[in-house]
């Protein structure tokens, strides 16, 4: 059984002032029809034979993820609250603790929730190769061939093929310094993790138990401690207030000998901040990505988002970012878009 585990857990916070804590960007429309986390949904439903999706979601985020799933016509999701935010590796964790009720042999296609992806036939394609591999016990990752030494991936050495689509992974690095992605860049043999995986819910537990026993402990007690409430399962916040912190990237990906890689061939972006939407977007003949009211005048190479009623009006500017939403605005270079952390940081520290 082919088992969708939707990650919808993460903030957002580099696209800030639009992606805010109580609705953060995978359940905004930001770019395409509907919201990321409904374009997500949507691309699964495109896999031959594909069982209902398992989402993992903040329990301040339930109702967003419910009335979305039902807005894309899919009543029949298991929805998983996490009480607090671990990162992805126990997040992953539930949902094939979950998936085991299901079916002792499910395949989990574990995917981010935020994520645009230019092509879905290529997806879809993709995951039929990885089918093969994740049945022999394989962590299957996704890898996407790398245009910049953007340091807020993880990349992929590839070693010799297995099967006729894949490769076994040579070295995993989770977001390697700027020098040591130059060098990987240079390399040519490596590429992006792209964040989506496929493995047997079952052989993921076994690596957790080889590499992070004590988190796998703490989330199976928490997990067992889960109460169903309306279509929720409502994980326990005690127990999982216990559960150590860490990403799937570096608890298990990192660690493993079983990881393979499919290279993936279509336009792909996490949407990780406004440059990133904005290399993207459909841009006009100036290079500018403008949503709402704007209005531009010798402007280049700018991203002009209104959220409100706002008229945005440029002149005379090249690579820009401004956004607005009723309560806030953001002028930022367009090389510095990451820093947009930084002042969810300062706003977090004000209260
Ligand atoms: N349920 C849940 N709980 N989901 C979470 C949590 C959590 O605690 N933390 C993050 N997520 C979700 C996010 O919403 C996102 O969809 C996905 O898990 C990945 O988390 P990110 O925080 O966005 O990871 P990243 O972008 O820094 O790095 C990962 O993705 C890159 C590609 O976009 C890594 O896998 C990198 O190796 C990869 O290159
Ligand atoms: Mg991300």
């Amino acid at each position: 059984m082919l088992i969708p585990l939707i990650l919808s857990g993460g903030s957002g916070t580099r696209l800030w002032p639009v992606s805010r804590k109580n609705l953060p960007k995978q359940f905004l429309g930001l770019a395409g029809k509907g919201t990321l986390f409904q374009q997500t949904i949507a691309r699964t439903r495109q896999l031959p034979g594909v069982a209902a999706p398992i989402v993992v979601a903040s329990e301040d985020h339930r109702f967003l993820a419910a009335d979305q799933l039902l807005e894309a016509g899919v009543e029949d999701a298991t929805i998983v609250l996490e009480p607090l935010a671990r990162n992805t590796a126990p997040a992953i964790a539930l949902g094939a603790l979950q998936a085991l009720q299901r079916d002792a042999d499910a395949v989990l296609l574990v995917l981010p929730a935020d994520h645009l992806i230019g092509d879905t036939a290529a997806f879809v394609d993709a995951v039929k190769q990885a089918m093969p591999l994740a049945a022999q016990g394989w962590l299957v990752t996704f890898g996407i061939r790398p245009d910049r030494p953007e340091t807020g991936f993880g990349y992929i050495r590839r070693a010799e093929a297995i099967g006729s689509d894949g490769y076994r992974v040579e070295q995993f690095v989770e977001k390697p310094d700027l020098s040591t992605a130059e060098s990987y860049l240079a390399d040519g043999n490596y590429d992006w993790n792209s964040g989506m995986f496929l493995f047997k819910a079952s052989r993921y537990l076994e690596e957790l138990a080889a590499h992070a026993p004590a988190m796998l402990a703490a989330v199976r007690e928490a997990h067992a401690k889960a109460s169903a409430d309306l279509d929720f399962v409502r994980i326990d916040r005690d127990a999982f207030a216990l559960v150590p912190d860490d990403s799937i990237d570096y608890a298990v990906m990192e660690k493993t000998q079983r990881a393979a890689v499919i290279p993936v061939s279509c336009a792909w972006s996490d949407i990780g901040s406004w440059s990133a939407l904005w290399l993207t977007g459909d841009k006009d003949a100036q290079g500018n990505l403008r949503e709402g009211d704007t209005m531009v005048v010798d402007t280049r190479n700018s991203l002009l988002r209104s959220h409100d009623r706002h008229l945005i009006a440029t002149i005379g500017v090249d690579d820009l970012i401004v956004v607005t939403t009723p309560d806030a605005t953001l002028v930022a270079r367009r090389d510095a878009a990451q820093d947009v952390k930084k002042i969810v940081e300062q706003l977090k520290a004000a209260g």
